[in-house]
Order: C-alpha cells, then structure tokens, then sequence
C-alpha cells in the first residue's frame, strides 16, 4: 500500500493560493491598465491593482517569515544532484511513461528544475516586481525627496516581469499536470498530502 505524506504545511497551501489569487487579479487588472483587455474598466482595474500589489506585499513578507522561522528557505538551494535526470525525463520519459526520477519527501519537496524556477520566482522576480511597483506608486514622493528622477525605466522592468510571471503560469500549469495522475499534484496543494 502507498503512503502518504504531508508535503505542503497548511500555512504553506494558505500562502499559495493567496499569493495565486492576488497575482493573477494583478495580471488581468494590469492587462486592463495596459488596454490589452476590457473587464472591469480603467478605473476599477487601477484600484484593485494598487489594492491587490498592497495585499501582496503583506503575504510576501509572511511568506519571507515563515522561511525563515520554519527553517523552509533550505528547499530553495540550488543543486545540481539528479538534474541530468530530470531534463531527460521532461524531454523523453513523461512522454513515455517513465517514473519520475525524483522522490517527493517533506524533507525535499522539488526536484532541482523546480528549486531553480521556484527560487528564480520568489527570491528573485517577486521582490522585483512588488520594489519597482512600490517605486512606481511613491514616484512623487520619491521625486520630491529627490531620490529618484525618471519612473519609465521602472514601469517597464515591471511590465518585463509581469510578462515573465505569466510565462512562469503557463509552464506551471502544464507541469502540475503531470504527476502520477493528471491531478495528483493540485491535490497535494490543495490538501497536503501527496
Ligand atoms: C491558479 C493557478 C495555480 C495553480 C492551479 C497552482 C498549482 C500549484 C501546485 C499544484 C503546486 C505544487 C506543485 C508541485 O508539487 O510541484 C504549486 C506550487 C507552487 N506554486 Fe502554484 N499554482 C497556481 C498559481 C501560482 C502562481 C500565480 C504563483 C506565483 C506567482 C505560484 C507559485 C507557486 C510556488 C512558488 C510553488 C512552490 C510552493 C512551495 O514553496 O511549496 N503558483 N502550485
């Protein structure tokens, strides 16, 4: 008989679906700033732009807490042990029924594909995006304190991201798909245990 084991802590599985679900309402409300689509209107899309990156800046910094006071920033350590083969098992065995060559434990939760891309997110573009956000909400403020001059180069290094998180969903999306069942990963995020 299997075992199963819990892999997501409930704090863990309470931040990521926070985190998904303010992201992309910040996706859709700044697809609508830039008029690339039409939902909610100018006005309203702004709104709950500023309100959504606000609320995100509070998960991100207990996020960022719990790392640290639950000891959980080491699943983040790049290592290339066993990379070899994963890239062969996402470029020849999925398509072939292969196991996956990476055994899930609370101890080591990803492969390291998924410790690289996770620690690229949430060390990397995360606090990107949410700084030139900040910086572009305080620019007159910023201004005036003569701290900064220009807020173009700003606006388009979080647009640049932006685009990159949505990269990042549509190849996350897909991966999620392939566990041992096509939902075995989503329900290991949504109920802990896999
Ligand atoms: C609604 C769409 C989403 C779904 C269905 C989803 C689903 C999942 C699932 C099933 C996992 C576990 C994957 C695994 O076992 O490897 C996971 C992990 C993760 N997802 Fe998502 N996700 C979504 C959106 C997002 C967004 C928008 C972000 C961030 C911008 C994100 C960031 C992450 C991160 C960082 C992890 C690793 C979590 C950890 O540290 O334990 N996800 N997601």
């Amino acid at each position: 008989m299997k075992k199963s084991e819990v892999i997501f802590k409930k704090f863990e599985r309470f931040w990521h679906w926070g985190q998904a679900l303010l992201v992309l309402l910040l996706i859709v409300s700044g697809l609508e700033i830039h008029s690339i689509i039409s939902l909610f209107g100018f006005e309203l899309s702004t709104n709950l732009h500023d309100i959504a990156g606000f609320l995100w800046v509070i998960i991100v910094i207990m996020i960022f807490t719990w790392f640290v006071s639950a000891d959980q920033w080491r699943q983040f350590r790049p290592s290339r042990h066993g990379m070899d083969a994963v890239i062969r098992y996402y470029l020849y065995g999925v398509f072939v029924g292969e196991k996956h060559p990476h055994k899930v434990s609370a101890q080591s939760k990803f492969n390291p594909l998924q410790r690289m891309a996770y620690l690229g997110l949430l060390f990397i573009l995360v606090p990107l995006q949410i700084l030139s956000g900040l910086t572009y909400f305080f620019f007159p403020e910023l201004k005036a304190l003569g701290l900064i001059q220009q807020v173009d180069w700003v606006a388009q290094l979080h647009t640049l991201i932006a685009y990159l998180m949505i990269a990042f969903l549509i190849v996350h999306l897909y991966l999620i798909t392939l566990g041992e069942k096509l939902t075995s990963h989503l329900k290991a995020m949504l109920t802990g245990s896999e």
